[in-house]
């Protein structure tokens, strides 16, 4: 693909990133949200929780992250002798945002005898004050890990929480934190599609609230929910209630199958459907020309201090160590 770029220059973007992966002896990893195009020209695709199990495995010497700072941040806790490339550092997330630092440890400080599993849709900071990390694949596997006796604080996502509590029957302090894609769909837009197509199988994230949960045949990660389209009826309509980047990876697993997008809804407004409100605008600040400027400057990069390192990597372990 042949680009103007950013600076002007006529590049072959997608030949330009090979050799920079080469000479810098990188791997790129894409969260599946990521633009068709970079996940195109990725090593390794995946969820939130393969992505980190990668990142903790690799022999490569720079880790090019195409994914949200929370996963970068985490990328380089696990390799943190590497260095770490974000191509876009404002991509943020707004159940990171949602937990600050400081209101976090006093909401914690309120409940000393509570174990702390903490979602890594978080900053470092969060994680460091965390006993257990999860990440939507895995949450309800650790929170069933823990003694039945232990309470437990759960953050940032309450809907992830909420999701788990109905899951494991276990009781959870819920922080209040949502992701602004995710509590946004419509549950009645969902239901007139699955009157429109009657027979489709509807693939819900578990960020979602309770009500649009509820209207799911499979719920899970965005791993869960690509598996599910791999195992399925080759010709099946699917109502995708996640962000539409996964849509990428469905249509090459089951090219005659058919994939419909779940409206979200406009907030504060009158009642009505917004295709758009269910794209992350953090995910779709990577492109591929920032892919490259970051792999030809070797920057940005993610920096994090030595004790915040050690302190956010044991809840990230323990997480990686139970499944
Ligand atoms: P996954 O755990 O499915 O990768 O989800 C991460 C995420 O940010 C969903 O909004
Ligand atoms: Fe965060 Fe939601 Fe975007 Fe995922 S989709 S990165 S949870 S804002």
């Amino acid at each position: 693909m042949v680009l103007l770029n950013q600076s002007s220059e006529h590049v072959d973007l997608v030949q330009a990133i090979a050799d920079l992966k080469k000479e810098l002896n990188a791997v790129i990893l894409a969260h599946y949200y990521q633009v068709d195009e970079v996940q195109d020209v990725a090593d390794f695709i995946g969820d939130s929780l393969e992505l980190a199990r990668k990142a903790a495995n690799t022999d490569a010497d720079v880790i090019v992250f195409c994914g949200v700072h929370f996963m970068a941040e985490t990328a380089k806790i696990l390799s943190p002798n590497k260095l770490v490339l974000l191509p876009d550092m404002n991509a943020g997330c707004s159940l990171a945002d949602s937990a600050p630092e400081d209101n976090f440890k006093e909401f914690v400080e309120q409940y000393p005898d509570h174990k702390v599993v903490t979602y890594v849709n978080s900053s470092a900071a969060v994680k460091a004050l965390s006993d257990y990390c999860v990440t939507s694949s895995n949450a309800v596997q650790v929170v069933e890990h823990i003694g039945k006796d232990q309470p437990i604080i759960f953050a940032p996502d309450q809907f992830l929480g909420d999701w788990v509590i109905q899951q494991s029957g276990r009781d959870m302090v819920l922080w209040q934190g949502s992701c602004e894609v995710h509590e946004l769909f419509s549950e009645q837009a969902i239901r007139d599609l699955q009157q429109e197509h009657p027979g489709c199988i509807t693939l819900v994230h578990p960020e979602c609230p309770a009500p649009v949960r509820a209207l799911g045949d499979v719920v899970g990660s965005t791993r869960k929910l690509l598996n599910a389209v791999q195992e399925g009826p080759a010709d099946a309509t699917y109502i995708v209630v996640t962000e539409p980047g996964i849509i990428h990876k469905m249509e090459a697993a089951a090219p005659n199958a058919t994939f419909v997008m779940a409206p979200g809804e406009i907030k504060g407004g009158p009642e009505g459907a917004c295709v758009s409100c269910n794209t992350c605008p953090h995910m779709k600040l990577n492109t591929l020309d920032k892919l490259y400027q970051c792999m030809k400057n070797k920057s940005p990069g993610i920096e994090l201090n030595d004790e915040i390192i050690e302190r956010a990597r044991l809840p990230i372990e323990r997480m990686l160590s139970i499944g």
